[in-house]
């Protein structure tokens, strides 16, 4: 039976990725330094310059550094109570900035970095008969998490991000995650966490998981990859300033998007990054489906034609 362990690519060769396939395999997560996805010091600066201008811009003015997080007070919309978020649950202290590819060249030209590409190109597979890389961005996305409780709890908020999609899963990622860490990752600036071997359950977490479940710890520019079928979730920051991260989430084809690019990235600059034929086919441009309008052929009366 064809498995993903059985199958490497070239591009995985290529590049000597070797390795981490090997943990991806075992643990369900692995960590990608700088050194070997070619993104420079000064790039991770950019993106983290931007970054931290929009969320100024959205804010309405805060002010915000790496240093010291937010430095004006920030006021929260209501918001419905619910099991994430009771009525009496403290102000959240992350914000989302949605949209990155839209946000400027610099995340165009990060989520098309060929390393992490024939990374998660091994974690989603391929079409069985054309042989067509199956990966599409669903969403990328930039949490902005900044000292304070929030806010998955004792059980860490573990989860498989495929969770959406019905069991049983298969040998093939449903959904893909890398995210590119700005600022370092350790315990105490709330790292991601995961229980190492969980993706092999093929299931979602159970009570207790959390036992289980170790901090991703990595230098600033390390890119984490892992698949969603793996139990993930986030330690509370305990410490000042920001943990920063641009994050490419992934679908299968067959999977439903977070966000409908095909149609937001259409009057949007794509193809100017470093790979706009990788961009294009990220997004998704060509899949027949979702389609919009017929697309299959038509035929007319012969008589009226001539
Ligand atoms: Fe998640």
């Amino acid at each position: 039976m064809e498995t993903a362990a059985t199958q490497i690519s070239d591009e995985v060769k290529d590049l000597n990725l070797e390795s981490y396939v090997l943990e991806l395999e075992a643990d369900g997560l692995t960590v990608v330094p700088p050194e070997v996805t070619g993104v420079s010091a000064e790039f991770f600066d950019r993106c983290t310059d931007v970054l931290l201008t929009q969320f100024t811009a959205m804010t309405g003015g805060c002010p915000i550094s790496l240093e010291a997080g937010p430095e004006g007070e920030l006021s929260w919309p209501e918001r419905p109570a619910g099991p994430r978020a009771p009525k009496d649950a403290p102000p959240p202290t992350q914000m989302l900035i949605q949209q990155l590819l839209q946000l400027d060249r610099c995340f165009r030209d990060l989520f098309v970095n060929p390393v992490v590409d024939a990374l998660i190109d091994h974690l989603v597979g391929r079409a069985p008969i054309m042989g067509g890389k199956m990966r599409r961005l669903s969403s990328t996305n930039s949490f902005v998490k900044w000292q304070g409780e929030y806010g998955y709890g004792p059980n860490l908020g573990l989860h498989c991000d495929q969770g959406a999609n019905p069991l049983p899963w298969g040998s093939r990622a449903l959904t893909a995650n890398a995210t590119w860490c700005l600022t370092e990752y350790t315990l105490e600036d709330g790292a991601l966490a995961y229980v190492p071997g969980s993706h092999r359950s093929n299931a979602h977490p159970g009570p207790g998981a959390a036992k289980a479940a170790k901090p991703v710890a990595c230098p600033r520019g390390s890119v984490i990859v892992w698949p969603g079928s793996t139990w993930h979730g986030a330690y509370p920051k305990q410490t000042p300033g920001l943990r920063l991260n641009a994050v490419a989430y992934y679908r299968h084809q067959a999977v439903l998007p977070q966000e409908n690019m095909k149609v937001t990235m259409r009057d949007e600059p794509w193809d100017d990054c470093d790979n706009p034929a990788m961009m294009r086919e990220l997004i998704g441009f060509d899949d027949i489906f979702p389609y919009e309008a017929q697309n299959q052929p038509v035929p007319t009366l012969a008589s009226a034609a001539a």
